[in-house]
């Protein structure tokens, strides 16, 4: 299986991206990571500490990261993913503490230890990963490549032009963006199709047992906020980057040049996507086109095999 570093903010998409890689047998989650974003550091990492524990992932270590962004002020997404960072399901008792070691130096030391190997998944804003590029320059060229959730295209989630991760911390983005190792871009546009529809949510419903039903509450807590926010229904974003990770034919990807917008004002923490070799050669996968049933067909199986180890 390919080796996963999942970096993220449980978080309610991260929650299903964690059991997503979890359950399935391409993708060995090595480390799980986290970072300052849809809540604070602590909230965050007991969120992610619930779902490896719910997940049977015992041994895996869940080290905590950066605390703050890089430049900018610390923001949240409280509104979406609650003042918990993970409302909804009821609360799991950790099996196991946090990591004793910072997450930017189990990144690094873990890339070090298995050359060309480790894939890094980015569920959140990039404080962490950038901090590992500048703690350890050689990473670039050692990691197999980067998977990150965030960006967009054409329209931003927090702003008209910015995504939640990207604009928590542009800068650290920006250097994630343009150090020289292979990055694809799953971004909003992309996110856009994995919908939590009522479809989706009879077929985890249906599977009847302790992670499914987990799921189930996660959802319906995460409709109904991201429907008062947004009037939308909610779109599990961090479960695609996964996806891309464990299947790359899961979805389509144009290589452009992006470019992270550190000094717009409006524009600020803005993906400027350049198909067309204005402003860059390429230097990203953009991801387009989702085959979103079969990204649920790996999330259902994923979730069976949770439930039986
Ligand atoms: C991203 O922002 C966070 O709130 C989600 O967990 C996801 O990683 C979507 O913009
Ligand atoms: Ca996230």
């Amino acid at each position: 299986p390919k080796k996963i570093i999942i970096d993220c903010d449980p978080g309610l998409d991260d929650a299903i991206a964690i059991l997503l890689a979890a359950g399935n047998p391409d993708v060995e989650i090595v480390a799980v990571t986290t970072v300052a974003g849809n809540h604070t550091l602590d909230k965050v990492t007991l969120n992610a500490r619930q779902v490896c524990t719910l997940a049977g992932l015992h041994d895996v270590p869940v080290a905590p990261g950066a605390d703050r962004p890089l430049v900018r002020d610390r923001i949240t997404a409280a509104e979406i993913h609650g003042e918990s960072g993970m409302d909804g399901p009821a609360f799991i008792t950790p099996a196991m503490e946090a990591d004793p070691r910072h997450a930017v130096d189990l990144i690094v030391e873990t890339v070090l230890t298995h050359p060309g190997e480790i894939t890094l998944v980015p569920t959140a804003p990039l404080t962490n990963i950038a901090l590992a590029l500048r703690r350890e320059p050689r990473i670039a060229a050692l990691v197999e490549e980067v998977v990150l959730m965030g960006g967009s295209y054409t329209r931003g989630n927090v702003t008209p032009a910015a995504e939640f991760n990207v604009h928590a911390d542009p800068e650290a983005a920006a250097i994630v963006f343009s150090a020289d190792w292979p990055v694809t871009m799953v971004g909003l546009d992309l996110t856009a199709q994995a919908a939590a529809t009522p479809e989706l949510l009879s077929r985890i419903e249906a599977l009847d047992t302790p992670v499914s039903r987990f799921v189930v509450d996660l959802l319906h807590h995460y409709n109904a906020t991201v429907g008062k926010v947004h009037g939308t229904a909610a779109t599990i974003h961090d479960a695609c980057a996964v996806g891309r990770a464990i299947d790359p034919t899961l979805m389509e990807a144009v290589e452009a040049h992006v470019e992270v917008e550190l000094r717009g004002t409006a524009t600020y923490g803005m993906t400027v996507t350049d198909f067309r070799g204005h402003i860059g050669p390429p230097n990203t996968s953009v991801a387009t086109e989702l085959r979103t049933e079969r990204l649920w067909d790996l999330l259902i199986r994923s979730l069976e095999n949770i439930a039986t180890t």
